[in-house]
């Protein structure tokens, strides 16, 4: 147990991942960030890391999809309505999983979380997201 390999972080940001906006590729490499901050407790069950984590995304989700909705209203990005319920589903499941930590399920709350960062990463920003990226865009 903590050796130097087990101690590397788990979830790093890469070029792959890039939607090719600076900005929000800032915002992505921020998520990846917390996904391995979450990756590497010890203890998923730590509530005040979990809290805070939480917390970090809610601030996360209301300025990054902000961002990102503007972006897409600036160039004319045809899938906006439906990138934007995509984004308010996923804002109503931080809700939720901030109401259950609340409410007491707290150690189950921190794996939640993170399986739901992971699958966001995977779904939504290495797949809805990299759709508008302007060198992958469909001509319309
Ligand atoms: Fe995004
Ligand atoms: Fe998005």
């Amino acid at each position: 147990m903590g050796s130097i390999v087990e101690q590397q972080k788990k979830f790093q940001w890469d070029s792959t991942m890039s939607v090719g906006v600076e900005d929000l590729d800032r915002d992505h490499r921020f998520l990846v960030t917390l996904i391995d901050r979450l990756a590497s407790m010890d203890d998923l069950g730590d509530a005040a890391e979990v809290e805070h984590v939480l917390d970090e995304l809610v601030r996360y989700t209301q300025e990054h999809f902000e961002r990102e909705e503007e972006y897409m209203e600036a160039t004319g990005y045809p899938d906006l309505p439906h990138h934007r319920q995509l984004h308010e589903t996923m804002v109503k499941k931080i809700d939720d999983l901030r109401v259950q930590f609340f409410l007491g399920e707290k150690e189950h709350i921190g794996r939640q979380t993170l399986d739901f960062l992971t699958h966001w990463l995977h779904d939504h920003v290495l797949g809805e997201d990299m759709k508008y990226h302007p060198e992958r865009r469909d001509p319309s």
